[in-house]
């Protein structure tokens, strides 16, 4: 027996990466899934590997209407929603804030958070009236901290977080719950489209970032995609039927600070520069 039996999904972002893997686990567990991703391409590809349980539709979630019509289109094919997982990416501005041009910044804005927000919104039409379903979004450990991304980025993560709170909030009485995924440094082609790559150039960039990503945090690996589609899947599922609201990080403990072993060298050139000058004070 699978973990989402009979569940209907939507994930957008499903050609590459975390959408990906996600994806491909929500189908070995039994779930209906369709793929949406402006990547045609690839999206088809995955698609076609998943067999029968998996459709892929075109789908720019900064777009209404895009977004809109591939709820519907998993509501005609499969006869219903119960999952929607708002995933779709992409890197967002790298430079300075003096740096930052007006369409870069809407662009990043317009894919992460009005993406959110329309899958959000478009799943919400159909899961309040039949008073169940489950809505996760894709946020990030930018979300708390600076500089582990772009200021566009960073922003937009964090006001998913905060969107994530005030629908689970509203759509929680009514048997919907919306949580939000926050991932660390996972090892995807969102790296290499940062440095300007196109789709297949970036996913050759995978196996040197799950090199370049192995110290960013306690848990001495790169993040997975399965890391984060586990934790997915736990949120998609019934088991999870009392969490609402959440912000879920799965980051191997990036976000606990930097780590232990670098601190005390450092600290103890401190003590020693105070040990110093109150000699020098006293002298
Ligand atoms: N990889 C990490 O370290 C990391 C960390 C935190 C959060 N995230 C987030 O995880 C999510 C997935 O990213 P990933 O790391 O798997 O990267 P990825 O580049 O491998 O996958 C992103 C997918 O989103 C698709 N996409 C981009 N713009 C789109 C649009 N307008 N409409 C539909 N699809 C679009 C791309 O074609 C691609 O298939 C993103 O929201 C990203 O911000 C990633």
């Amino acid at each position: 027996m699978g973990r989402l039996d009979g569940k209907r999904a939507v994930i957008t972002g499903a050609a590459s990466g975390i959408g990906e893997a996600t994806a491909r686990l929500f189908v070995a567990e039994g779930a209906l899934v369709l793929l949406a991703d402006v990547d045609t391409e690839r999206g088809k590809k995955v698609a076609a590997e998943l067999g029968e349980r998996a459709l892929f539709r075109s789908t720019d979630v900064s777009l209404e209407g895009d977004v809109d019509a591939a709820v519907a289109a998993c509501v005609s094919a499969f006869g219903g929603l119960d999952v929607m997982f708002n995933n779709a990416g992409v890197p967002g501005s790298t430079g300075g804030i003096e740096d930052i041009g007006v369409g870069a910044f809407d662009h990043t804005l317009g894919v992460h958070l009005r993406g959110v927000f329309l899958g959000i919104r478009a799943a919400a039409r159909v899961m309040r009236p039949q008073g169940a379903g489950s809505i996760i979004n894709t946020s990030s450990v930018a979300a708390f901290r600076a500089n582990l991304a772009g200021h566009d980025y960073s922003a937009a993560k964090a006001a998913i977080r905060q969107l994530t709170l005030t629908t689970a909030n509203e759509l929680g009485e009514h048997g919907v719950r919306v949580n939000a995924v926050c991932p660390g440094a996972v090892a995807t082609s969102i790296f290499g489209r940062a440095a300007g790559l196109d789709s297949e150039a970036a996913q050759r960039t995978v196996d040197f970032m799950t090199v370049a990503l192995s110290d960013a945090a306690p848990i001495r690996r790169a993040g997975q995609p399965t890391d984060i589609a586990e934790a997915v899947l736990w949120l998609a599922s019934d088991t999870s039927s009392y969490v609402n609201g959440q912000a879920i990080v799965v980051d191997g403990g990036l976000l606990t600070g930097s780590l232990r072993r670098n601190r005390p060298a450092a600290s103890d050139g401190l003590l020693a520069q105070l040990r110093q000058s109150a000699e020098a004070a006293d002298s």
